[in-house]
């Protein structure tokens, strides 16, 4: 099989990329990513040198390498995407771009060329849940900025499948956390700034819930839909693991033998959703099912991050003293 995966160089593409060859090691990879800040050629080293995996530098956007690589290939895996809900406060403009304009761009040449796509999208687009968990026809009721350019791209997507028969299919995921995970992010964050030794910064009273699941399980969950998915359909993605951010924090600092009163309760961020939370049962009908508990998971993200200072090292530190995260 050949595939084009865009944004693989960032957390969960190249996360991806590493278990698909290792699983399938006869596919052919093209990795279309524009090198954008989240970017990081080290993600990718372990493949850099096989015949079958390609990289190519580029924008989703521009139409002319985009088509170039669809017309070659049999799939298209999108993951690049703007991803931090607090730069699309400051500026959404990026988010509509990437977002949406490069989601149109793909689908006008997967209808050109009549191939598949498999859209990675998020259970951000139906914005904050009281009790309930969201199943796929839930409705779209997005918060930020970030949540809304990825819920237009799912409409955008739909109605290629409804006006042109498009091959098209959409997976949304709760919170991902794992290796090589930009540290902008609530746990990458949290370790290397505990780490360090510096304050952890936590919005408002940290009581808020997000359903976490280990990039793993969420690349084994993609696999089952390129293989066993249904065209026109959405998938939800879950581990059904809740938990609120100081919690999370508190285990991180427990773990790392560091001091509670690093935490450091800063104000809200604005129109913060309070809980996310997916129903994954349809694919899990299919034979899917998250293998790692939280436990598990944050003892090896932890190890990762401290195996890979080098890693970590090399990213700008203005990331790590600004105070947000997703
Ligand atoms: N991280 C999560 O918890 C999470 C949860 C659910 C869904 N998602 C979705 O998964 C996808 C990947 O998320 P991530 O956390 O790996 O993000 P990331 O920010 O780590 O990586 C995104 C990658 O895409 C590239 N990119 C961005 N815009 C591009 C463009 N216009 N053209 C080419 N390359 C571009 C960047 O350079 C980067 O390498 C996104 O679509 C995101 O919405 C993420």
């Amino acid at each position: 099989m050949k595939l084009l995966i865009t944004g693989g160089l960032g957390f969960i593409g190249s996360n991806f990329i590493l278990k698909l060859l290792e699983k399938f090691p006869d596919y052919q990879i093209t990795n279309l990513d524009d090198e954008l800040y989240g970017s990081n050629h080290q993600n990718v080293l372990q493949v850099k040198n096989l015949n079958n995996y390609e990289f190519v530098k580029g924008n989703i956007t521009d139409n002319s390498i985009v088509e170039k690589l669809v017309s070659k290939v049999d799939i298209v895996i999108n993951f690049a995407a703007e991803s931090h809900v607090d730069r699309s406060i400051s500026n959404a403009k990026p988010f509509i771009d990437s977002n949406i304009l490069g989601v149109f761009t793909i689908l006008e040449n997967i209808k050109k060329y009549k191939k598949k796509l498999v859209h990675i999208s998020t259970d951000e687009v139906f914005g904050s849940l009281e009790s309930e968990s969201a199943s796929e026809d839930y409705k779209l009721n997005p918060s930020s900025p970030y949540a809304s350019s990825k819920a237009s791209a799912e409409l955008l997507i739909n109605s290629y499948f409804k006006t042109y028969d498009c091959e098209v299919i959409i997976t949304r995921c709760t919170n991902n956390y794992g290796p090589r995970q930009f540290p902008e992010k609530l746990i990458p964050k949290t370790i290397i700034r505990a780490e360090l030794d510096k304050s952890i910064p936590v919005y408002g009273t940290g009581k808020n819930i997000r359903d976490w699941i280990f990039v793993d399980d969420h690349c084994s969950a993609i696999e089952m839909i390129i293989h066993k998915g249904t065209e026109g359909e959405s998938y939800n993605i879950s581990a059904s693991n809740e938990i609120d951010n100081i919690t999370i924090i508190e285990k991180i600092l427990s773990f790392l033998g560091k001091p509670l009163d690093l935490i450091n309760f800063v104000d809200d961020r604005p129109g913060h959703d309070f809980r996310y939370s997916l129903d994954s049962s349809k694919i899990r009908s299919l034979g899917w099912k998250p293998k790692t508990s939280f436990e598990e998971g944050i003892k090896k993200t932890i190890e990762w991050y401290q195996k890979n200072k080098l890693w970590w090292n090399d990213i700008d530190r203005n990331i790590l003293t600004e105070t947000p995260w997703k």
